[in-house]
């Protein structure tokens, strides 16, 4: 049985990771925490504990107290926010890691943290881009990935911990949205589409990026977690997506449901910058060979899901 504890688990990832988690080993064996209250988010109301990932003290003081047995290390800053504050996105991303890594060494807990499509750089190869290939990004983000894959190979070579990782493209949901993402632009467009039958996108025509549906995304590191040791021939991270699309093919899509739907542009230097470093898609094979990934929703599937799901909630 699994007991385990989330850090930033009011965020994107967190949120629907911690209501799945619960639905599949029990409400008392999965302990989410974050900076801040629970408000207006589905997790109000039940088991929570407020932890800032910097107080390395207070974070072996709740896990210990939990006495779990596995962490998903969520809490981070995404890519735009990053730019903005670049020392800040260190001590968060990097200084959360560390104690988290330090946490999971202590108490021997079985260890995940998400990588993303940000650890790439403009020298990556942009199409179909492996596994292992060159990783000189060139944002405060993708210093703090990278970084943080190899610190989590580290641990396991090292010190033995059982260290997970993906590389996660952009991750499309509608429980809770992201912020300061440069693929955020995927999920404010079906929001938008609903309230006002427009959008304008800070991401520009013809920019391509590797996306996910968050079911998809959620059930990702469910699998790899359960994996069996002995097939991972890699660890952190493996990449993991379902497809490639630039901002016209998901207005095509989403004009399935409102053929009037006007998609314009008003691009932001900072998140277009960002998105030109990224890959155009990346190649999931060895995600696939060495655990199973398998992702469900494809463009249109999701479009459909999306809608339905954002006019049920306004
Ligand atoms: N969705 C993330 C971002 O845009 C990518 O990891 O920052």
């Amino acid at each position: 049985m699994k007991r385990i504890i989330v850090t930033g688990a009011l965020g994107q990832i967190g949120t629907e990771l911690t209501l799945k988690l619960r639905e599949l080993y029990g409400e008392d064996n999965v302990l989410p925490t974050d900076i801040k209250e629970p408000v207006d988010s589905p997790l109000e109301g039940k088991p929570f504990e407020i932890l800032d990932v910097t107080d390395y003290e207070e974070m072996v003081r709740i896990c210990k107290e939990f006495n779990g047995d596995t962490m998903m290390h969520l809490a981070a800053l995404l890519s735009a926010t990053c730019e903005k504050d670049p020392q800040l996105a260190w001590n968060i991303n990097m200084g959360g890691l560390v104690n988290a890594l330090e946490t999971a060494r202590t108490l021997n807990l079985q260890f995940f943290t998400p990588s993303s499509i940000g650890s790439f750089g403009p020298s990556t190869p942009k199409d179909n881009t492996p596994q292992t290939t060159i990783q000189r990004p060139v944002t405060m983000y993708g210093v703090n990935k990278v970084s943080g894959e190899l610190l989590c190979n580290y641990y396991f070579e090292k010190f033995g911990v059982d260290t997970r990782g993906v590389r996660f493209p952009g991750l499309i949901s509608h429980v809770r949205e992201p912020g300061g993402g440069t693929t955020d632009y995927a999920v404010e467009i079906f929001f938008e589409a609903v309230k006002n039958g427009k959008y304008a996108s800070f991401i520009d025509k013809g920019t391509f990026m590797d996306m996910m549906y968050m079911d998809d995304a959620i059930q990702a590191i469910i699998d790899l977690m359960e994996a069996d040791a002995s097939k991972l021939e890699d660890r952190n991270a493996f990449n993991v997506t379902k497809m490639s699309f630039d901002p016209e093919m998901v207005a095509e899509s989403i004009r399935r449901h409102y053929p009037e739907f006007e998609l314009t542009y008003d691009v932001d230097p900072v998140r277009q910058g960002i998105a030109e470093n990224w890959p155009n898609s990346i190649d999931a094979s060895e995600a696939k060979r060495q655990w199973g990934f398998d992702a469900k929703f494809d463009l249109d599937k999701m479009t459909d899901t999306m809608i339905e799901a954002i006019k049920k909630k306004l």
